[in-house]
């Protein structure tokens, strides 16, 4: 598909009517937007047609059987999309939507089998973005939205990321600037005994539990083979990643070392820069507060492939609160 890609700049506390209005019809004509979420930026297309849809494996490169999200903007919306909205996922919409939590529902007869990889059920979630919730509004259907980058590389944060990945391939991206929170929402499966976290997420089990009881973090080739794109390596940038222990600096020194003297250039993202730095080492000191360190992981990834390192060399974060999601995504960076 050959597309004139627009870019548009728009303020998400107080989203430009006309700007709505404009990217509304284009989904409307059955065209691709990229838009903010809290979250990462999505790639949406109306979640009720299925052509549209379609579209969006091919402008990303996405496995076919892997389903994608789709945002509502008012409970009401999932009228159309589940006849079964499940008890215990009331106490979890009530609060944490608008929000980074997803959950999947049984689909009805009206949700195209494109969007869900044609399995029986759907994934919902309510972004916690005025741009995003306007143009669902505006749509009058749900939207479904991946994250807006091609497959398997890091997700996008700033609409000149979405640019990179996608130009020419997508009609319009809306620029809402950097987003919130800078990592995906969490993916949960309400449906089992415990509920089972399919991707971990910016709302932690630890947020979960008051509200559901004990939930788990789903694991293994059988439980996660509804969800697929919590299967395959993902979030990686060209360079290849290799992670070192957390707290380490003598191990992360030496590595630096090693990689250096064979030639290579090295990006080093930790909380503690290594000691010997040369021009071949590109240090970027990441906060320890792990919601800012979400913010900017995915930007960072990205920055250094543009830098043209030849690979990332990450200190793990421990696997705590937002940690687990973060080094779930670290993990599958650094996997080949
Ligand atoms: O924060 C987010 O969730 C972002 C923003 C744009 O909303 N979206 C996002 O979409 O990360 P995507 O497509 O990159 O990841 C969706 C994940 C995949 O792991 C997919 O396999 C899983 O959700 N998923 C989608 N529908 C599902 C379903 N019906 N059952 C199980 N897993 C599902
Ligand atoms: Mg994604």
């Amino acid at each position: 598909m050959n597309h004139q890609t627009l870019m548009i700049e728009i303020n998400p506390a107080n989203p430009d009517n006309e700007v709505i209005s404009r990217a509304a019809e284009v989904l409307r004509m059955g065209g691709l937007v990229a838009f903010p979420t809290e979250t990462v930026y999505g790639l949406g297309a109306d979640a009720l047609n299925p052509e549209a849809v379609k579209k969006i494996f091919v402008a990303k490169g996405r496995p076919l059987d892997n389903p994608i999200i789709v945002h509502v903007a008012a409970l009401e919306d999932l009228g159309v999309l589940t006849d079964d909205v499940l008890p215990e996922s009331i106490p979890l919409m009530k609060r944490y939507w608008p929000g980074p939590l997803t959950l999947i529902f049984k689909k009805s007869d009206r949700v195209p089998a494109p969007v869900t990889g044609g399995q029986d059920t759907v994934a919902v979630r309510m972004p916690r973005n005025n741009i995003a919730l306007a143009l669902i509004r505006a749509l009058g259907h749900p939207i479904a939205a991946p994250s807006a980058n091609l497959s398997g590389r890091p997700s996008t944060t700033t609409g000149r990321h979405v640019l990179q990945d996608l130009d020419g391939k997508i009609d319009l991206i809306l620029d809402g600037g950097p987003v919130e929170v800078g990592l995906e929402s969490t993916v949960l499966d309400i449906s089992r005994r415990p509920p089972v976290i399919l991707r971990p997420g910016a709302i932690t089990p630890e947020e979960l539990e008051p509200l559901i009881g004990e939930v788990i973090i789903g694991t293994g080739e059988k439980t996660l083979r509804r969800s697929p794109g919590t299967s395959y390596r993902h979030y990686s940038p060209r360079a290849r990643v290799t992670l070192v222990e957390e707290a380490n600096p003598e191990a992360m020194t030496r590595l630096v070392e090693q990689r250096t003297r064979k030639g290579n250039k090295v990006g080093v993202v930790a909380h503690h820069a290594p000691s010997p730095q040369n021009n071949r080492v590109v240090v970027r000191l990441m906060p320890q507060e792990l919601k800012a360190y979400a913010r900017q992981m995915f930007a960072i990834m990205r920055e250094l492939d543009e830098l043209g390192v030849d690979e990332i060399i990450i200190e793990k974060v421990e696997e705590k609160g937002m940690g687990v999601a973060i080094m779930d995504r670290l993990r599958r960076a650094a996997s080949r």
